[in-house]
């Protein structure tokens, strides 16, 4: 090289490293941008043509899945078509690049035997350059190519520089796909536990086969299927919330939310601007906006539990969403709409508040378009056994060891007549397996809980227990006894011919069995 050609050299050297920071500026600016991976790839590409005078730039990227190199993006062409295009490790010039993690610079790519042109985006007479992006010393995740616009004699130049934008693009693409990992995760999370609350509220865990309760399912499998407002019934734990849940879970709209509120729990003016949202600075304390559980109910169930407590000016709030489906929020002017499906509660008797001049009629009707009533424990006794077993496998998984009740204890509990309905049956339950250092709920754990001191105001509402086989092979003794004396009605005498035995042996066992004898 002459010495003019030299310093020509050198000053074109000058110009494209100044050209280079240039764009290694903008190119870092698209990095620090938080977007779609696919377009701060684009973006990179467009800063090179436009700023580094590297023409027809092209990243591919290693499908994890596949082990094969996709077109993540490229200058020029369209998104749909680039897709198709892969190459496998080794495969072409881009693939060569990807398995050896070495740097490629070729003068004249139509003279490279390995260049297959695929993309149809290179020019055959243009220099090419192709870099491998990889993190540290890790193996390459993709390829990025460019031609630059001449062979100015700079290739080596314009190699580095390409190195340099390759090893920013690494960490943004590591990022981007660790970023997608965890949304993965997290949606397949998010996919599981709804499946698993949505299968926690399925019919099958709303335990019941007397008539009434076969009434109830086939009440919410129909509701489940409209829109129309609820209205369940019942006096306290017979499981009005369970209703609401397996409702709101088994309609069309079991992927949107289900969002309960508690009426009796907040006094009028917090009631309001819990269910209706407010505006910010609507009131002292309203810092913000904020949506109401209306709003957060959108496409879903709104669940208002305790409905017979609200004040009448409240009422008349609530039938204006229930007539409309429209409200304001606190301090707003704006009307608001949702979709929402209402589901309502309450343990009081709406027809007598009504007539009393409690609850406005209007309202009422509202309400009242589907009732869904649940009968107490003690009308449906048939449904204690099948519950008690349900409630005790569910304390089995909450305490993590085996748990089993013995059918004497079932027959105690089906005396009892449970004013707090399943619930009081529930935490009886649950005391009598905390009483059980064996695992089995026996007669003596239920005794321990207490219950037999409420029992016989139960038992003139109850219809009697089945009778139990005697010769059931499956009842120790102690079962065996206990079922004779209840058959007998606690006539030991009585009990004793039932079993074969004389009243002195009966006596006798009652004593080493420790079995309490109930007095009448
Ligand atoms: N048929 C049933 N099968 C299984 N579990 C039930 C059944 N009914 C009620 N339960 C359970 O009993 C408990 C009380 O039920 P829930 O809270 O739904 O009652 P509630 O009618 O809303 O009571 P309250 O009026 O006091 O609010 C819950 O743990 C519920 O899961
Ligand atoms: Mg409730």
């Amino acid at each position: 090289m002459s010495s003019s050609a030299l310093r020509e050299n050198g000053g074109q050297r000058a110009d494209l490293v100044e050209m280079q920071l240039d764009a290694l500026y903008q190119v870092s600016q698209v990095l620090s941008r938080s977007a779609d991976l696919h377009e701060i790839l684009s973006d990179v590409l467009h800063v090179l043509h436009e700023a580094a005078d590297m023409q027809r730039g092209m990243v591919s990227l290693l499908d994890p899945s596949s082990g094969e190199l996709m077109v993540g993006a490229a200058h020029t062409g369209h998104r749909e078509q680039l897709e198709k295009v892969r190459y496998r490790p080794g495969e072409g010039v881009v693939g060569a690049i990807l398995k050896e993690g070495d740097t490629l610079v070729i003068r004249r790519i139509a003279d490279e035997p390995r260049f297959l042109d695929r993309l149809r985006l290179y020019v055959p007479e243009l220099p090419f350059i192709g870099v491998p992006i990889q993190v540290g010393d890790e193996a390459p995740i993709g390829v990025l190519a460019a031609q630059p616009a001449a062979d100015d004699g700079l290739l080596t130049e314009r190699a580095r520089f390409l190195e340099m934008v390759a090893n920013l693009l690494a960490q943004t693409v590591r990022r981007a796909w660790d970023l997608e990992k965890e949304r993965q995760a997290l949606t397949d999370e998010r996919d599981r536990l709804r499946r698993e609350v949505r299968s926690g509220y399925h019919l099958d865990n709303v335990v019941g086969h007397s008539r009434e309760m076969r009434r109830v399912f086939e009440q919410v499998r129909q509701v489940a299927k409209w829109h129309t407002t609820v209205l369940i019934r019942g006096e306290t734990g017979t499981g009005k919330e369970l209703i609401a849940n397996a409702i709101h879970y088994n309609s069309s709209r079991a992927n949107g939310p289900f969002i309960k509120l508690n009426c009796a729990a907040l006094p009028d003016n917090l009631l309001e601007s819990e269910l209706f949202g407010h505006e910010k600075g609507a009131f002292t304390g309203a810092v913000a906006q904020r949506k109401g559980r209306f709003e957060q109910a959108d496409g879903g169930t709104i669940f208002l539990d305790e409905i017979g407590e609200i004040s009448q000016a409240f009422q008349a709030k609530l039938l204006r969403v229930l007539q409309e489906g429209e409200f304001e929020r606190v301090g707003g002017t704006r009307t608001l709409k949702v979709d929402v499906r209402v589901v309502a509660a309450t343990n009081r008797n709406l027809e007598d508040e009504v007539e009393q001049g409690e609850f406005r009629e209007d309202l009422y009707y509202r309400l009242n378009v589907m009732p869904i009533f649940l009968p107490a424990l003690r009308k449906r006794t048939e449904d204690i056994p099948d519950l008690a077993r349900f409630l005790v496998g569910k304390l089995a998984r909450a305490q993590g060891r085996p748990l089993d009740i013995t059918d004497g204890a079932i027959r105690t509990l089906m005396r009892h007549d449970w004013p707090g309905n399943v619930r009081e049956l529930e935490n009886c339950l649950e005391r009598a397996a905390i009483m059980s250092e064996t695992g089995s709920i026996d007669l003596d754990a239920i005794q321990l809980t207490g219950l037999e001191e409420k029992l016989p105001s139960a038992r003139k509402a109850v219809a009697p227990p089945p009778e139990t086989d005697l010769d059931d092979p499956e009842l120790d003794e102690r079962e065996r006894v206990i079922a004779a004396l209840e058959q007998a009605g606690w006539v030991q005498a009585k009990a004793a011919r039932l079993l074969g035995m004389t009243p002195r042996q009966i006596a006798y066992r009652i004593q080493t069995l420790k079995i309490r004898v109930k007095q009448f």
